[in-house]
């Protein structure tokens, strides 16, 4: 079974797409219809190296957390059809607007769903998909909406994780077997400890029968807000034992068992 578009006899010509697990992304693509306007959106290479890797042209890939559509825009660009759903409804519509007004030379479909990808309402006709790409909140750093079910609200730990598991079982229900599933996620400092939100959502996805394929580490671009702060955390840094985030992880399982 194919899972791309590459043809292995003319593999040299692919310089486009990354192989290596340090990403250093210089700067984000703004091109098109891509914005960095939403504070907490992924850059566009992101689903971009996971689409051309891991789909053909025309299958189907769908985002359980779709924000301003990132994901959406580049399918389209990629030729890929592409579902997103978004429990926020004012970010949903612009995003729709964005991916609305990005060309779609390859003719594909692109949907929004506005709605709680922890329901299983939510997925409601929906069919098959060849990939799964999940950037959930990173818990509470940032608080996206007052809605109940936004997994930034969520009160604790396990709370969170529990609405992401819920999240995996629905969205891996759609996902065809040994095809990939994406993890964009970064972690967290709170109260003078570390908390691996990378690793226990890890855990999660691996306890639900998907086998880890690799795990990338990309480097975090300085937002112009925090550069101005730069001084101040390296301060805080040295002075309570502990290193600044520089990095998120990508993360690539696929789907073994059909659960
Ligand atoms: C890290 S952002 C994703 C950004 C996206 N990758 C982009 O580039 O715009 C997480 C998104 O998940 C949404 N969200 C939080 N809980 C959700 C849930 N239960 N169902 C659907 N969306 C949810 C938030 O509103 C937020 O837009």
């Amino acid at each position: 079974m194919k899972i791309n578009d590459i043809d292995l006899r003319r593999w040299k010509e692919y310089e486009e797409i990354w192989t290596d697990s340090l990403w250093i992304i210089p700067s984000r693509d703004n091109s098109g219809m891509h914005t960095p306007e939403y504070h907490g959106n992924f850059v566009p290479q992101i689903p971009r190296q996971a689409m051309l890797r891991f789909t053909r042209r025309g299958e189907w890939v769908l985002d359980s957390f779709a924000g301003l559509g990132t994901t959406l825009i580049e399918a389209r660009r990629l030729g890929r059809n592409a579902v997103g759903i978004e429990i926020n409804e004012e970010i949903a519509k612009k995003a729709l607007q964005l991916v609305k007004n990005e060309e779609n030379p390859y003719k594909v479909t692109t949907k929004l769903i506005v709605g709680d990808a922890a329901a299983k309402s939510t997925y409601q006709g929906l069919g098959k998909f060849q990939l799964v790409i999940l950037h959930p909140p990173y818990w509470d750093i940032i608080k996206f909406s007052n809605k109940k079910g936004d997994l930034s609200n969520a009160t604790t730990l396990n709370e969170f994780l529990e609405g992401f598991k819920r999240v995996v079982e629905l969205s891996s229900k759609h996902l065809d077997k040994n095809r990939y599933l994406v993890l964009v996620i970064g972690d967290k400092y709170s109260e003078g400890e570390w908390i691996p939100l990378g690793f226990y959502t890890m855990r999660v996805i691996m306890e639900l029968g998907f086998k880890l394929k690799s795990i990338v580490v990309k480097n975090i671009e300085e937002n112009r807000g925090k550069r101005g702060q730069r001084a101040l955390w390296r301060y805080r840094a040295l002075k309570d034992g502990y290193y600044i985030f520089k990095h998120e992880y990508v993360m690539f399982f696929v789907k073994e068992k059909n659960k």
